[in-house]
């Protein structure tokens, strides 16, 4: 069971971990998927250069296979709007938690050439980014460092903008997706798209090979990713209740507890559409307008409160991010659950072969 893209990157499974910005990728958890002969990748965005750095020894330290690493691309900073709506909405939550009332962000900018630097000395394979495209001296200095390059689309026209751009890999993000859009072209709609539809319109946008992501939680949907002529699936939601997965205990729990209908795209945390499990805070600040500031600004504004949340275990203020097939997670080490997967996408691709000898 394997591809050229599988092959290329050096794997023994068309399997992805997806990059979690936020604390759910550890060290731990990237160094057993890629042990485990899938790749593990490292969502490095809102790390500080010298965290990015330490992170890709701490990866070394534990596996010599390859991995990958992801940054935001950079997007030119927002407007400062008036933040009294979007500091009222947050205020009981603060107050709730014995906080501080926050100030109104300044700026959530992220320095992306420093970290871009980092990411090319952490001794990852392949830099995949997400929410737009890089700069063509940024994948100049990628590509003069050896390492592939995977750039995220949620429409086929945002794929075939990714080929243009001179990307190696697309990585598809279907509507089902956890986390944040990565829309660069159609922010409000992508998320109408679904993997079945965006699949094989992305492979034929693009004439590259397609990693899939969103909604994949099994061998079953590996297979189906595959069936769509994908190259591999990266699945996130999926890694995310792994015991070496770094979010808190009230996160996994409710990943755990949540139904499939219970994850919607919001603003409410950072500004950005992202899909997770509807919260009390999410329906608090989506009902109030006005009270949300643009990306990153608002992710700073929420950020102490969902830190405070994540120490006092209480999901109601977390950004619980998690994609539709949520109902399929598996509480497992990350090497049990891409032995699982490998294992299981054998068997649906026999299973297909069996019908087809039959047809
Ligand atoms: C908690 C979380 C954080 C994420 N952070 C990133 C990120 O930093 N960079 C990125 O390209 N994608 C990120 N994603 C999106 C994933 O790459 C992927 O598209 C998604 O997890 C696939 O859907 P699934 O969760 O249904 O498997 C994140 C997803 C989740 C759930």
């Amino acid at each position: 069971m394997t591809t050229a893209l599988v092959r290329r990157l050096g794997l023994r499974h068309p399997i992805v971990q997806a990059p979690m910005a936020g604390g759910g990728d550890t060290a731990a958890l990237v160094a057993a998927v890629s042990e485990a002969g899938g790749l593990g990748s490292i969502g490095a965005a809102y790390l500080a250069p010298t965290e990015i750095v330490a992170r890709g020894r701490a990866i070394r330290a534990l596996t010599t296979r390859p991995f990958a690493i992801n940054l935001f691309a950079p997007s030119p900073a927002p407007a400062q709007p008036d933040p009294s709506a979007a500091l009222a909405a947050v205020a009981p939550f603060y107050r709730d938690l014995g906080l501080p009332l926050p100030e109104a962000p300044g700026s959530g900018g992220l320095d992306f050439d420093a970290q871009l630097d980092a990411a090319l000395e952490s001794g990852a394979s392949l830099f995949s980014f997400t929410f737009g495209l890089l700069p063509d001296t940024a994948m100049q200095r990628i590509r003069a460092k050896g390492l592939l390059i995977a750039g995220t689309a949620t429409t086929p026209g945002e794929a075939r903008r990714l080929a243009a751009a001179g990307a190696d890999i697309v990585v598809t993000q279907g509507g089902e997706a956890g986390g944040h859009r990565g829309s660069f072209e159609a922010d409000q709609r992508s998320h109408e798209i679904g993997s079945l539809a965006l699949v094989p319109q992305a492979v034929d946008a693009s004439g590259l090979p397609v990693i899939a992501s969103g909604g994949i939680m099994d061998g079953r949907g590996i297979a189906a990713a595959l069936a769509l002529g994908a190259a591999a699936a990266q699945l996130g939601t999926a890694f995310l209740v792994t015991e070496e997965a770094g979010i808190p205990e009230a996160y996994k729990a409710a990943i755990l507890a949540a139904r499939a209908e219970d994850t919607r795209i919001t603003r409410a945390f950072s500004g950005r559409p992202a899909r997770g499990i509807a919260n009390r805070f999410m329906d608090s600040v989506e009902r109030q307008p006005g009270a949300t500031l643009p990306f990153p600004l608002q992710n700073v504004l929420t950020r102490p409160l969902r830190s405070a949340g994540a120490k006092a275990g209480r999901a109601e203020v977390l950004s619980l991010w998690a994609g539709q097939g949520l109902e399929l997670a598996r509480r497992l080490s990350a090497g049990a659950l891409v032995a699982a997967l490998a294992e299981e996408t054998r068997s649906a691709l026999e299973r297909l072969q069996a019908l087809a000898r039959e047809a």
